[in-house]
């Protein structure tokens, strides 16, 4: 059977570029829309690029016809939780409303399959830092109430009409392209990895520890890191499962184990052979202590296999990044 196009929202931006390019490796007709307000141009490579807002109906009702869109992979959206507490309206606007409104175009042009981007931060601080698709969803900040909000638009609307869905909640996402073209270009980065390797590269002049009094091993914040290439095959395996009959469904993806703050650093020195200055300052607001993926359910669902599963190589690819933006910034 033939298939028709996959739009990707937020193609430009971090994760989505990362997706699109591999579609493309598998011959896939891949078009991206993105509004270019935190995406980069260059990050689309040779992927035909509309630039263009997701809550823009008209619009994105030409681009599903003119286009044969069958799949449609979301990614457009605001993603920091500080800016999200501050400004909670930007968060439902951009990310919920924009959503139900792509949703809307969706049906109208009868497009077969929806992948989403969702987040772990649906879980909010999950007993025994561990959190499975079942797990109860408690979010703490509304950039993971907006996630979770769509992700409930979504699961009502498969339930009304034809589309079939795969939602993903991604864990921390960090490393690049293992062949340099793309990586997190953000400004004002504050993901630990990025914020760490940055210093190691002189661009910052310490890193902050944020609490060191967690009950964790060594006190400090426990997260499941997860290659962007890794995140980006769960994206083209939804495609395949979806393609195959495969029903609506929520999965985790991370690696289902985790490192401590004071590990990634150390990765992060051992890699780079710096010493880096660090701060230890008191927790940050709205973080859990610790936050992993029990990750069974993916492997069973879409055959997922993690390749890169090793934090020294995802500090590699993103110390290797940045090394890249020293020389030829975005
Ligand atoms: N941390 C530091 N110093 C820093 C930055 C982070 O100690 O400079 C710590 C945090 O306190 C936390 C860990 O490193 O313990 C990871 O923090 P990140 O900011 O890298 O990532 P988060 O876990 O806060 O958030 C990420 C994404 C969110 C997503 C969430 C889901 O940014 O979009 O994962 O768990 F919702």
């Amino acid at each position: 059977m033939k298939h028709g196009s996959i739009l990707v929202t937020g193609g430009a931006g971090y994760i989505g570029s990362h997706v699109a390019l591999q579609l493309r490796a598998r011959g896939e007709r891949v078009l991206i829309l993105d509004d270019l307000s935190r995406g980069f141009r260059q990050a689309a490579l040779d992927t035909p690029l509309i630039v263009g807002a997701v809550a823009d109906r008209e619009r994105v009702r030409g681009v599903l016809h003119e286009h044969g869109v069958d799949t449609v992979m979301h990614f457009a959206a605001h993603t920091i939780v500080p800016e999200s507490v501050r400004e909670p309206l930007k968060y439902y606007r951009n990310n919920t409303c924009a959503t139900g409104a792509l949703l809307e175009c969706c049906l109208e042009a009868q497009v077969r399959h929806f992948v989403f981007s969702s987040s772990a931060a649906v879980y909010g601080v999950p007993a025994e830092g561990f959190a499975a698709e079942s797990t109860p969803t408690a979010p703490i900040n509304p950039y993971g109430t907006s996630k979770l909000m769509s992700e409930w638009m979504l699961a009502d609307v498969a339930r009304a009409a034809s589309l079939r869905y795969v939602a993903l909640r991604y864990f921390n996402v960090a490393g690049s392209d293992t062949g340099g073209r793309i990586g997190q270009a953000t400004p004002n980065a504050t993901l630990l990895i990025k914020v760490a390797c940055e210093a190691a590269l002189g661009k910052r002049a310490h890193v902050a520890i944020f609490g060191t009094d967690y009950p964790t091993p060594d006190g400090t914040g426990v997260r499941d890191y997860i290659h962007v290439e890794d995140l980006a095959a769960a994206h083209v395996d939804a495609l395949s499962y979806l393609r195959g009959g495969g029903a609506c469904i929520t999965l985790n993806v991370g690696y289902g184990h985790g490192y401590s703050v004071r590990q990634v650093l150390e990765s992060v020195e051992r890699v780079s052979g710096k010493r880096l200055a660090v701060r230890e300052e008191p927790r940050r607001a709205g973080d859990p202590g610790a936050l992993v993926a029990r990750a069974d359910r993916i492997r069973a669902e879409l055959l997922w296999r993690p390749r890169l599963d090793d934090l020294d190589g995802i500090v590699r690819s993103a110390l290797a990044w940045e090394e890249r933006l020293l020389r030829d910034p975005w």
